[in-house]
């Protein structure tokens, strides 16, 4: 396959959307969108810009929830991803439930068809890459909509209706995999 040399300040190649979830220090709900994550077993890492709220707030308080959305939820993907807690509760402004989850002290959105709830265990900000906080977590807890079970309780993967963000810097694209 012939290929091009590009020279983008960013190329994400594909990453789902998440909305992570969390009460901040003075016991608010709050949510930011992030599509910087992978699991392996019960660890998570997700990467965040050092400067937002939610980052921050998640270094002190620890808990949190990854909450998946699917399609349907686009305006409060968008919404989340372009205003930040430093400015407002966005859960304010958004129809969305939040209640508290079983394992962790964070909120889990109702609306979400899956929710995995993380206590934060490492902070990772290097020199090299400044302006970005990595961190790590433990899975706690896992949840999925019983519309994504199959007989066994296993994944359907045939029912994920998850967002996919695409990005070489210069726009943000979405795909869907239904
Ligand atoms: C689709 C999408 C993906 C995003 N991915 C990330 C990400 O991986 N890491 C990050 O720090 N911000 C990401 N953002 C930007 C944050 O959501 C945005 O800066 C937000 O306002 C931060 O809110 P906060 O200050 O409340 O944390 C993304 C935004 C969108 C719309």
């Amino acid at each position: 396959m012939d290929k091009v040399a590009v020279n983008y300040e960013k190329m994400y190649y594909g990453f789902p959307v998440i909305l992570v979830s969390f009460y901040d220090v003075n016991g608010l709900p709050n949510v930011t969108t992030i599509s910087s994550s992978y699991t392996l077993k019960d660890m998570v890492v997700l990467g965040f810009s050092s400067k937002g709220y939610a980052i921050n707030q998640i270094k002190e308080v620890h808990d949190f929830v990854i909450n998946v959305p699917d399609r349907s939820m686009m305006d409060a993907i968008s919404y989340c991803g372009a205003n930040s807690g430093h400015e407002l509760s966005k859960f304010d402004n958004l129809n969305l439930t939040h209640v508290k989850s079983q394992s962790v002290n964070a909120p889990i959105i109702r609306e979400c068809p899956i929710a995995i709830e993380c206590t934060l265990t490492d902070v990772i900000e290097r020199d090299q890459f400044k302006g970005i906080t990595n961190i790590l977590a433990q899975i706690k807890g896992r949840y999925v909509a019983q519309d994504y079970l199959n007989d066994e309780g296993g994944l359907q993967s045939s029912e994920f209706d998850n967002v996919l963000y695409i990005g070489d810097g210069r726009k943000k694209s979405f795909r869907y995999l239904q």
